[in-house]
């Protein structure tokens, strides 16, 4: 199915947020990252502002900035009222209700959308679509770290993340998935057969992090070369 931009609900997450669903240490943060759908979050603005390099990797960057802040106005109404409707479904601690939430995803969207033309220039916002091969080098990166996307969206089926993972650990020693349940905060339903197909050429470990918004959504999964 074509990417288009009437499709996508625009939700973007901080570095915070990313050192803590990723366990990021500040050894993780001097490494070369890419960022597997990152979206709109601000992690690549804030890491390229802290001097660190993250080229981020997603098909709504065949977007303009006013195309993406045009469509982050149109649905931030019904993420708001969504998740009202499914509150139940998350810990309100680090945001207190979702009228917070939505207050916090939007600055990181801003944050985002002020980096955003000077990111496409730099080269750290590459439109891509996977499960298509990218034009990156065997073994460019140390780490991709992918949020709320691959797992998370078990629909996308089998054949999809099979490829998918599969080209990511081509150009990248490890990958790092977070989270490891679906939007029902079910365990994914293809996590064991991603497992059982990644081990048989390298290590994969599922890890316990400090995140947990999601409810039961507090782990990652690592698959990394053999060394
Ligand atoms: C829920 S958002 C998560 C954004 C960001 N990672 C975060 O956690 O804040 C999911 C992202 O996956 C991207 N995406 C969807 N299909 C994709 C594909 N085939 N290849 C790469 N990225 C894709 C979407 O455009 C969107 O930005």
């Amino acid at each position: 199915m074509a990417y288009e931009l009437k499709q996508v609900v625009p939700w973007g997450r901080t570095l915070a947020e990313y050192t803590k669903m990723f366990s990021l240490s500040d050894k993780d943060l001097d490494l070369k990252i890419l960022g597997v759908g990152d979206g709109p979050a601000s992690f690549n603005a804030e890491m390229n502002t802290n001097g660190k390099k993250v080229i981020s990797i997603d098909p709504l960057y065949q977007f303009t900035k006013d195309q993406i802040q045009e469509r982050i106005s149109q649905t931030k109404d019904i993420v708001l009222e969504q998740t009202q409707n499914n509150a139940a479904n998350f810990i309100w601690k680090e945001f207190t209700n979702p009228t917070a939430l939505v207050t916090a995803r939007l600055a990181a969207m801003n944050r985002f959308l002020e980096d955003y033309e000077q990111g496409i220039r730099e080269q750290r916002y590459i439109n891509h679509e996977l499960p298509k091969k990218t034009n990156f080098a065997d073994k460019q990166f140390d780490l991709a770290l992918c949020s709320h996307f691959l797992l998370l969206y078990s629909q996308l089926g089998e054949t999809f993340h099979l490829e998918t993972i599969t080209e990511i650990l081509r150009i990248s020693n490890e990958l790092r998935i977070f989270p490891i349940i679906d939007l029902n905060t079910q365990k994914t339903p293809l996590l064991n057969s991603v497992i059982a197909h990644f081990e048989k050429n390298f290590t994969v470990k599922i890890v316990t992090v400090e995140y947990e918004f999601q409810k039961g959504g507090n782990e990652m999964l690592v698959i990394s070369t053999n060394k």
